[in-house]
């Protein structure tokens, strides 16, 4: 195992020479993730003394308020990306449609990132992140998104936290890094994360109670007698973070309003999910893995229950 310490970029470098037919590209794109995410970091927390906090006056494809950050981080993510050379492809929560890169014809993979994550905590200081999600390119157009999550070949977070840390998995473990600012590097921190069998939070946004489904009403009242304790800071990054290192159970679900709830297969539900199992936990719909769903469209959402095992098993006997 990799020592503690480690800096991401020689970490990636390391896991790829385990595989002799690797080619470098995989490295290589997640190098110019760290790279501009970086940048992100820098931005972000500068924020509040240079002009992007607030609102742009647009409106984005989700029908949300677009945030002056939301526009730097995408436009920040296309920019490096694309000029890395390793992505044919990207779709975003911020884009309408699909950009193909100019210098990515002869790339392996598309990327599909939510490029920050948790909006409404912008303007408050509080945690925001980055999610990414790499399938390999099969055809060159569009269906390439449209893969199944268990296809993912990496993805991975950035919480921009109390301190900044980069979780990433390849489908061999989860590993967390947290940035030294002193020296702007992504150290090593978190050496394969496994989440709890059982935790005692639960996180979910409680407002949409009177709108669920009877089992979920159930459940969480049921966790709430058992001395369960809540947490909600509502950006997905920060929560299931938390419920990544402390067990428990992190849910976006549907309600008698958003038939599919609100969080989106694509940038969120499926990475996040491909996280969660790599450490040993679970991921569904409620009615079916997350990672298991074959997109019909880009922007498409749906209900989430992520989180440990054990809870997940006693969520599924509410349902
Ligand atoms: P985004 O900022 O990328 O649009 O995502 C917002 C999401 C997610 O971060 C969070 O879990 C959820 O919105 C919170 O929604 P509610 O405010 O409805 O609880
Ligand atoms: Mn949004
Ligand atoms: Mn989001
Ligand atoms: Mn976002």
């Amino acid at each position: 195992m990799a020592k503690i310490g480690t800096d991401l970029s020689r970490f990636i470098l390391e896991e790829e020479r385990k595989y002799p037919n690797a080619t470098g590209s995989l490295s290589l794109a997640l190098l110019a993730i760290e790279n501009a995410t970086k940048i992100i970091a820098s931005h972000i927390k500068m924020a509040g003394l240079i002009d992007i906090l607030g609102k742009t006056g647009k409106t984005n494809i989700q029908g949300e308020e677009v945030q002056k950050l939301d526009e730097f981080s995408n436009q920040l993510l296309i920019e490096h990306l694309g000029e890395s050379g390793q992505f044919f492809a990207c779709a975003s929560e911020e884009l309408d449609d699909v950009i193909y890169f100019e210098h990515g014809k002869d790339a392996k993979y598309v990327i599909a990132f939510d490029p920050l994550d948790g909006s409404s905590n912008i303007d408050v200081n509080v945690s925001v992140g980055t999610i990414f999600s790499i399938h390999k390119k099969i055809e060159g157009n569009e269906n390439d998104f449209l893969q199944e999550g268990y296809k993912q070949v990496a993805a991975g977070y950035i919480v921009y936290g109390s301190s900044v840390m980069f979780v990433y998995t390849t489908g061999n473990g989860v590993n967390g890094f947290t940035l030294d600012p002193s020296v702007g590097m992504f150290l090593l921190s978190h050496p394969d994360i496994k989440i709890p069998k059982k935790g005692k939070i639960y996180s979910i946004n409680e407002t949409n109670y009177p709108k669920w489904e009877e089992g979920l009403r159930k459940y969480i009242d049921t966790l709430k007698e058992e001395g369960y304790t809540s947490r909600y800071i509502g950006s997905m990054v920060a929560d299931v973070h938390r419920t990544l290192l402390k067990g428990g159970i992190f849910a976006y679900p549907a309600d008698s309003k958003n038939k599919s709830g609100k969080l989106r297969l694509l940038y969120e539900a499926s990475p996040m999910a491909f996280i969660i199992e790599q450490a040993g936990g679970k991921a569904t719909t409620g009615k079916e893995d997350i990672l298991k769903i074959k997109p019909e469209t880009l922007h498409q959402r749906v209900p989430v229950f992520l989180g440990s095992e054990e809870d997940i098993n006693r969520l599924l006997s509410f349902l």
